[in-house]
């Protein structure tokens, strides 16, 4: 597949089918960085009424950062993962004692924070700030797999290398970087699933190596430990 085209047909597919969610309406990094860090283990069905909770009682990075811990875990309770809801509290502190409540703006300095790790980093710098930074998770080690028929072990460090530099190459040739970071995640979910990926309907069909080999069912490979 062309490595050029590959961004700019994703954002095409991505503006016809994207879910209309609360966290897409917004460029304000708190807001993007709370969906994001719910949404690491956790399904969007499951974690949309967290998420509107959560910004109804916090609306603002200061009010998470003066809310009592206590209150804070009970409305993250059925979330699991407790210390994602630490760390949120904490790094909100931090922020509004030592950045006058300024969340920071690029992607190295979002990495310093406790709790935020390359995949939260890349989202807030790119939705919040615009900054041209790949997301890579799960959903986009699956379609990389596929669509550029990488048959390397998703679980080595070789094949993450692999993985975030053809990342890089593809958000070089993106038309807005938070829109195709949001459309390879909406891809991953919606359309290039794990278990029956809907291939007939896909825009990246005819340039697929899994596809047009029949492996989509054995990409990503993920060895057992
Ligand atoms: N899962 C993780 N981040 C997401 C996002 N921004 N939109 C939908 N699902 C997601």
């Amino acid at each position: 597949p062309e490595v050029t085209h590959f961004g700019p047909t994703l954002e095409r597919w991505y503006e016809r089918h994207r879910r209309d969610l609360p966290w897409r309406h917004t460029t304000d990094p708190y807001r993007i960085w709370l969906s994001e860090v719910i949404l690491q283990q956790t399904r969007v069905a499951q974690g949309l009424p967290y998420y509107l909770r959560f910004i109804e009682a916090y609306p603002t990075l200061v009010d998470l950062a003066r809310a009592d811990e206590r209150e804070l875990l009970r409305l993250w309770q059925g979330l699991g993962y407790y210390s994602r809801a630490r760390n949120l509290h904490q790094t909100a502190k931090l922020i509004a004692d030592t950045k006058q409540g300024q969340f920071p703006d690029t992607y190295h300095e979002l990495l310093t924070l406790k709790g935020i790790g390359t995949y939260t980093a890349a989202a807030v710098a790119s939705f919040a700030f615009g900054e041209r930074v790949p997301v890579v998770d799960g959903n986009v080690y699956r379609v990389l797999a596929r669509v550029f028929g990488i048959e390397e072990d998703i679980t080595t460090t070789q094949a993450k290398k692999t993985f975030a530099a053809l990342a890089t190459r593809l958000m070089a040739h993106a038309v807005d970087p938070a829109t195709y970071n949001q459309a390879i995640m909406e891809f991953g979910a919606i359309q290039c699933t794990p278990v029956a990926p809907d291939c007939l309907l896909c825009p990246v069909q005819q340039q697929c190596r899994a596809y047009l080999t029949g492996r989509q069912h054995k990409l990503p490979v993920k060895k057992k430990k």
